[in-house]
């Protein structure tokens, strides 16, 4: 597989560089800047990307790449940052400018290559302090902005391009055109990253494992992918295990029962914990506390089933490219397969290695693995849900009637949104418990019951959300059949505080 190799600078944007270049097909990887030319003649890339960042090519401390980089002579394509770099490198001059953010419009001034096709002008974002003040000999420059007039530039006799905007984000336009030219046309990359290629590798790859692996599943889609290409590769050496908490949603468990085992013909069990979890839960009522008795507990029945049904050599997670990359772990190449010891505080003994299939890859590409599986549409589209469960949606104690509620009402949530054609629209949609209570009448009775806080929130990543607005005939049909529906429930509320200052989920 063609690979092209992205030095991170520390750029907000780097992420988006190899995000970009994967969408036509072409394998890139986000490594350190600094990583050495032997680490680069492993990675055989068709070529490098030198990232933005935050720094200036004139301060001491200014980081550089290994300057193997430079004399490759593979192609090169400096981004910002990484367009000073090569400025400075090749003998030219970086001065500090006024900053230049948002957009500008690039005035293309040799179509030959790196920017052909892109036509006479398009707007590309800038986020800068520094430019190019002075080109190094024996380059050319092939487009302009009113500020920067070095803003694209080319070495003439080697495939070397500095780029002052970032083509990577949306607001450049023909900016994948631009990393496409780089790619395709300069590095002469085969555009053979697919998701089809990926499972047949993955699977080979894990074929060659030895040992019993064992795998957590949740019913999310990534333990489900990661199991399911692991399943493909060494059969009934797997074993997955599911822990009914008592936390779940409506008719969660039998769900993913079927798709597992009678779908796929996984070796699955399902732990049902419920009443060790239930019973640990009893008289907690600080959220942080409810998340660490939950997680205690998921990793104590783990060990119990893995002391009871193994030995496992391995343990499977379904880490992604993202966090690889949060964690700080991403020096070397992403393999299919990484070996270290302990996470998520199992013990020791248990002895396990890590396999990781998705560690090289994107959300959006687990998704697409997972079409290609057969995973069923429902699970693929099914709204996110906290680890620790229901607990985080019920205030005070967890109490077997509460949590009766928050599943009955959840349920009569996600049912008419999905009624109202709305299910796909928004980000997550859910009914929550509150500690209160307050009176209603009901008949002639006045009762004292329980208050239903429902939410729906629009979001793109979860980091900020707003609140929908969901049609007011919609929220009264969820009302009238929560309170008609569920006996102890006198009020029901919708939630209309965005995050920041709230959260998603209310504990
Ligand atoms: P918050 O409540 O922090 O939630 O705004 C952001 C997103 O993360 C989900 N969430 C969790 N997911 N384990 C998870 O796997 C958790 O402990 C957890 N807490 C929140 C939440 O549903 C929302 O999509």
């Amino acid at each position: 597989m063609d690979k092209i190799l992205v030095l991170d600078f520390g750029s907000q944007y780097s992420h988006l560089i190899c995000r970009r270049i994967r969408e036509f097909s072409v394998y890139a990887e986000l490594v350190p800047f600094d990583i050495g030319s032997d680490e680069i003649k492993r990675h055989d890339p068709r070529g490098i990307v030198l990232s933005g960042g935050p720094s200036s090519v004139y301060d001491s401390a200014a980081p550089r790449p290994d300057g193997g980089v430079f004399d490759s002579g593979l192609p090169l394509l400096g981004i910002c940052y990484g367009h000073q770099l090569i400025v400075d490198r090749f003998g030219g001059r970086v001065k500090r400018a006024n900053k230049e953010y948002g957009s500008s419009a690039l005035s293309i001034d040799d179509d030959a290559d790196l920017l052909s096709g892109v036509g006479g002008s398009v707007r590309a974002w800038m986020s800068h302090g520094d430019e190019a003040e002075e080109i190094p000999d024996g380059f050319k420059v092939i487009g302009h902005t009113d500020s920067s007039k070095a803003a694209a530039i080319a070495m003439r006799d080697r495939p070397v391009y500095g780029i002052q905007f970032h083509p990577e984000v949306a607001h450049t336009e023909r900016g994948s055109e631009i990393l496409e030219n780089f790619v395709v046309k300069i590095c002469k990359a085969r555009q053979d990253w697919t998701m089809e290629g990926f499972i047949e590798s993955a699977v080979e790859k894990i074929s060659k494992i030895d040992g019993g692996v064992l795998c957590g599943v949740s019913g999310g889609i990534d333990s489900t992918v990661a199991a399911l290409l692991i399943h493909r590769a060494v059969g009934d050496r797997l074993k997955c295990v599911f822990v009914d908490n008592g936390l779940l949603r409506h008719g969660e468990r039998g769900e993913i029962e079927a798709m597992f085992r009678d779908n796929f013909g996984v070796d699955f069990s399902t732990v049902d914990a419920a009443d060790e979890f239930l019973g640990r839960l009893g008289g907690v009522t600080d959220p942080e506390k409810k998340r660490k008795v939950v997680g205690e507990e998921f990793v104590r029945v783990f060990s119990e089933f893995a002391k009871k049904n193994g030995p496992f050599a391995w343990l499977a997670q379904g880490t992604l490219y993202p966090d690889v990359i949060e964690s700080g772990v991403s020096k070397g190449p992403a393999s299919v397969i990484k070996s270290h010891h302990n996470v998520g505080g199992l013990p020791d003994w248990l002895n396990l290695d890590v396999l990781e299939p998705l560690r090289e890859l994107y959300k959006d590409e687990v998704r697409r693995i997972a079409g290609l599986l057969g995973v069923p549409e429902r699970l693929l589209k099914r709204h996110p849900f906290p680890g620790p469960g229901l607990a985080v949606r019920i205030m005070g104690e967890v109490t077997r009637e509460k949590l009766q509620i928050a599943r009955t009402a959840g349920q009569i949530v996600e049912d008419e949104i999905a009624k109202a054609g709305l299910y796909d629209k928004v980000w997550q949609a859910y009914a929550a418990v509150g500690d209160d209570r307050a009176v209603g009448v009901v008949g002639d009775e006045r009762r004292y019951g329980n208050v239903v806080i429902v939410r729906a929130v629009d979001s793109i990543d979860a980091m900020t959300a707003d609140w929908t607005r969901l049609p007011h005939e919609l929220l009264e049909r969820i009302s009238n059949r929560i309170t008609n529906e569920i006996e102890d429930v006198t009020w029901v509320t919708y939630a209309i505080s965005s995050k920041p200052p709230s959260t998603i989920e209310p504990q």
